[in-house]
């Protein structure tokens, strides 16, 4: 093959979103396995998946008591295939000791490459947005993700991952106990907050998010990403984050 014609077909592959090399040789998802099952996962129902969650983590994650524990368990956990591509896990950036939790949805390149969240151009902005109402990694915030691993391609999670992975988010939101969680972008706040309603109208308001008797104010805004190839709606972010601090305030927690 020519060498332009490598270039091409890379420039076309990575267009499409395959820009991971899993293995030398392709594989067939949809061959049969021995037992005669396909060897993709059928898609999971909803009724059944609170009792798939309770399989694939219990009892395991009645144990996790820390950070640490938590990280330790989610490098074991190997029930969620998005793992096998990616190549680091992203577990958090920001002080544990934080006021404001973030979450976002899933790890990007940059991300994938340093084993951090929103350190590419989307987490650029979020800094700076964070820090026009007084918020910092370095001083009150804790970022994760609702996916630990890197979809590949950035393609949107599956809900099958979603399920999979929510509990671990959630154990995490318990084991940080924020005075307030923003959720960035529409997966984050859908997975939270369990609504189908569209981000534009789960923002612009507070929500509560329920941890053992313990009920958490929640706010949802758009993604950063968005905020780059929508530059108008920066204005709903400000707004957003103008209310969450005027949350802090009132809970005597500003700055
Ligand atoms: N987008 C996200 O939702 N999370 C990251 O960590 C990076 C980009």
């Amino acid at each position: 093959m020519s060498k332009h014609a490598i270039k091409e077909t890379i420039d076309w592959l990575s267009e499409i979103g395959v820009d991971e090399i899993i293995s030398p040789q392709p594989t067939c998802k949809f061959e049969k396995a021995p037992d005669g099952h396909l060897s993709v996962e059928p898609v999971t129902q909803k009724s059944a998946v609170d009792e798939k969650v309770k399989e694939i983590h219990q009892p395991e994650m009645d144990h996790i008591q820390t950070l640490d524990d938590l990280q330790e368990y989610m490098k074991r956990f190997d029930r969620c295939e998005l793992k096998n591509t990616a190549t680091n896990m992203v577990f958090s950036d920001g002080t544990p000791k934080a006021t404001v939790m973030i979450i976002g949805e899933a790890p990007g390149a940059d991300e994938d490459r340093l084993g951090k969240p929103f350190v590419g151009m989307s987490g650029k902005l979020l800094d700076k947005a964070l820090l026009s109402v007084g918020l910092s990694r370095e001083k009150n915030v804790y970022i994760s993700n609702i996916i630990p691993w890197r979809p590949p391609g950035n393609r949107p999670p599956t809900q099958d991952e979603i399920d999979t992975c929510l509990p671990l988010i959630q154990k995490h939101i318990q084991l940080i106990n924020p005075a307030l969680i923003l959720c960035v972008g529409s997966v984050a706040a859908k997975s939270l907050l369990a609504s189908k309603l569209a981000i534009s109208k789960l923002r612009g308001g507070v929500h509560l998010y329920q941890v053992g008797d313990k009920q958490i104010p929640l706010f949802a805004t758009y993604h950063p990403a968005f905020l780059l190839r929508s530059p108008y709606r920066k204005k709903d972010v400000w707004s957003d984050l103008l209310m969450a601090r005027q949350k802090l305030i009132t809970l005597g927690l500003e700055g």
